[in-house]
């Protein structure tokens, strides 16, 4: 089976505060979004990417990658919902898939088999889900008016990191997340926006090398697992 991805890429990059969005810093002269898209368009099973991007990006029709014919541009929209969401209106005119997958463009580490694990979903359980990490460290909610003070400690069996790529059935996702953007819930990423539909959503383990490019240090960290790809 073939799928296409939503690869939402239209960020400011606040939190990383270097001179342009952190999906065009470059790692090994080669920016972050294209080795996502390279890591994602080489899977087996993945035949076409639609990526969001500010409509004032200047940076994306100068990629080397521009003119496949495998690639789709679409302007993102002012939260990550919105860009995703922009993504799958596209498609709901071009392709109507019956499953789509969402990934960061922030996050180039994610790997084959990991993406594999996740589409096996649809055939083993007919369920969406995501990958996803247990939290490793102690876990504490500040208070509320002090917020340099604990409150309690938040019991840690049972959290995770919800990561991507996320993968559920398209008409579903796509109505989920225009109703909840509609009814102003706040989603932050595919999953929550299908829980809140009454979808169920399946948490599949991933490493804890498929990290998103956030903050300044990421860059190093993000460099050094890429290069482990090619020992
Ligand atoms: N994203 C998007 N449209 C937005 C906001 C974010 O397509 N309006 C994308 C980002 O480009 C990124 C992914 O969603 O690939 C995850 O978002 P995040 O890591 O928060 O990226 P930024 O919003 O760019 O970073 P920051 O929050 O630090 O500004
Ligand atoms: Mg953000």
């Amino acid at each position: 089976l073939q799928f296409t991805v939503v690869v939402p890429a239209a960020g400011v990059g606040k939190r990383m505060a270097a001179d342009r969005p952190k999906q065009y810093l470059t790692i090994d002269g080669k920016t972050v979004l294209e080795h996502t898209l390279d890591k994602l368009i080489s899977h087996p099973n993945i035949q076409h990417i639609v990526v969001a991007v500010h409509p004032q990006d200047p940076y994306f029709d100068g990629l080397p990658c521009r003119q496949q014919p495998w690639l789709t541009r679409v302007d993102g929209g002012d939260e990550r919902a919105d860009s995703v969401l922009a993504g799958l209106n596209m498609l709901a005119q071009q392709q109507q898939p019956d499953w789509v997958l969402v990934h960061d463009a922030a996050r180039p580490c994610v790997s084959h088999s990991e993406i594999s694990q996740l589409l096996a979903l649809a055939e083993h359980q007919g369920q969406g889900g995501l990958l996803a990490c247990p939290v490793r460290d102690t876990m504490k909610r500040a208070n509320k008016d002090q917020p340099s003070l604990i409150d309690k400690t938040v019991d840690r069996d049972g959290l995770w990191h919800a990561l991507t790529p996320q993968f559920f059935p398209f008409s579903a996702l796509r109505t989920a997340l225009s109703n909840a953007l509609q009814a102003k819930i706040a989603i932050t990423d595919e999953a929550s926006a299908m829980e809140w539909a009454g979808h169920p959503v399946q948490l599949v383990e991933s490493s804890d090398k498929n990290i998103k490019i956030t903050r300044p240090d990421d860059l190093a960290l993000a460099a050094f697992y890429l290069s482990l790809e090619n020992l």
